[in-house]
């Protein structure tokens, strides 16, 4: 609780007053404000328990999909969570525009899996992207000049007012544009869903099983198997969970708390229990946010629908602002019939940062004709490429040609180096470069088990 609450919600009231938002975004605000406010951000660590047996299941042991089951495949939709920029990798356009390999771009790499799996059973299983005010536009030009503005849809998420960290109000200053603005996070999809009509109209086609998961993540192909297993139990959520390893400690994961299931994630952990939250002993799995929700208990649900508030800290043009936001993962305690399926890490292959672009395209990995990812390389290594790379268009400039991995486990810069065309990665490679001067790999060099160290 943060005192003052009714001056501060008064003023929030004004402040829509002012600014021309709609009334069902307003709401959306005012419902995340009020619990930002109000409610205490940390579980009870006695509270919780592991989750139990009969809420889990390894995918491996569920049902092949039966092709002939057409009941399923006509329940079915998909969405793309396609709201952020990529402005971690150094883009102002939607995230899903970044090249990621043979020319296609991860919102191609989506329509063309999802084109495949539709040809594969002769089905018309709908495409949606949820937008964000800021991918919607330019995203609908895409899909126009792609010619598959018919193919796929599109809705878009609720636009709330970035808050002051010092004064908690809104921004609300014109001159900051869109800057000023957010959308409040994936978990707004139910309420997106249902404030653009998108829930009904679905509802309406008979299709209630919906398949939702980070446009980024190329290994979120359309499992027909949890469709089937979704139709088959009659479940409301299904949370698609992986093997956490040591990468992976900030992810969310499930817990049980007075029968149900709940999504832990770090601002829920009360501090002196971080390091349990974050042990791969503890807690053995984490969320893909490869979702399946049941869009009937979503319609039932919705005019309660709860998950913790996570609150995004970020300067934006100087001053300390934060951002109201939930996920969908956190949604999953408004469902009763709430279910863990144990994946695949290739249903987890998510780009967060240019080292995994330079990962996914390599030769790493192979493209099958339906547009999968395979891992052909005994390992994924670690890669780090400094500071020089955090950006796509400094990595193309300076990785031309991306590297060719054989046998490798490490790979590492530090400081500037560039590399002027093909070149082999194997066993342990560092190059530090603390030098100004840039330091330049010739095309055809062989590193092998390479320390380069230049001081
Ligand atoms: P995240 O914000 O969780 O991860 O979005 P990210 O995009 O990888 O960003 P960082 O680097 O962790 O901050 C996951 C997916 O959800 C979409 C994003 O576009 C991405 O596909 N998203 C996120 C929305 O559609 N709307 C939102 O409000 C937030």
């Amino acid at each position: 609780p943060h005192g003052d609450e009714s001056k501060l919600l008064e003023q929030v009231k004004d402040f829509f007053a002012k600014y021309e938002t709609s009334k069902k975004d307003q709401k959306v605000f005012t419902d995340l404000y009020r619990k930002f406010l109000m409610e205490n951000a940390h579980i009870d660590w006695n509270s919780w328990k592991h989750i139990s047996e009969d809420v889990q299941k390894d995918a491996k042991n569920l049902p092949p999909f039966d092709g002939s089951r057409n009941d399923v495949l006509k329940r079915l939709a998909v969405v793309k969570l396609n709201g952020g920029l990529g402005t971690t990798m150094g883009c102002d356009e939607p995230k899903s525009f970044i090249v990621l390999r043979d020319g296609l771009s991860f919102l191609e790499i989506a329509i063309k899996q999802h084109q495949k799996c539709n040809e594969k059973y002769n089905s018309s299983v709908p495409l949606y992207l949820m937008n964000s005010f800021y991918t919607n536009r330019s995203t609908q030009e895409k899909l126009r000049e792609m010619g598959v503005e018919d193919d796929v849809q599109c809705f878009e998420q609720s636009k709330c007012p970035r808050i002051f960290k010092d004064s908690l109000l809104p921004v609300g200053d014109a001159e900051w544009g869109d800057d000023a603005w957010c959308p409040p996070g994936h978990g707004n999809i139910f309420e997106a869903l249902s404030n653009t009509g998108t829930l009904q109209k679905l509802l309406d086609e008979g299709r209630d099983i919906l398949f939702v998961s980070n446009i980024d993540n190329t290994g979120a192909t359309l499992d027909l198997s949890i469709a089937q297993f979704m139709a088959d139990s009659s479940l409301e959520y299904v949370m698609e969970c992986t093997n956490k390893t040591q990468n992976d400690i900030k992810g969310g994961t499930l817990i049980e708390i007075s029968n149900r299931l709940m999504h832990l994630e770090i601002p829920q952990v009360p501090p002196e229990h971080l390091d349990d939250f974050c042990s791969t002993k503890v807690f053995k799995i984490f969320n893909t946010n490869n979702i399946w929700v049941n869009l009937k208990a979503v319609k039932a649900n919705l005019s309660d629908i709860k998950s913790e508030i996570i609150v995004n800290h970020k300067t934006v043009r100087g001053r300390q602002v934060i951002q109201l936001e939930t996920s969908i993962g956190g949604c999953i305690r408004n469902f009763e019939k709430a279910y863990c399926v144990h994946v695949d890490r290739s249903r987890f292959r998510p780009v967060k940062r240019v080292e995994d672009l330079v990962c996914m395209s390599s030769n790493l990995f192979e493209i099958t004709p339906d547009f999968t990812f395979c891992l052909v390389a005994p390992q994924v290594p670690t890669i780090d490429l400094g500071k020089f790379y955090q950006k796509v268009a400094n990595k193309d400039k300076r990785m031309p040609k991306v590297p060719k991995f054989s046998n490798a486990s490490s790979f590492v810069i530090e400081g500037d180096v560039a590399f002027e065309g093909d070149v082999t990665i194997k066993g342990d490679v560092s190059i530090i470069n603390k030098k100004e001067k840039q330091e330049i790999i010739p095309a055809g060099a062989v590193l092998d088990n390479e320390k380069r160290n230049l001081e």
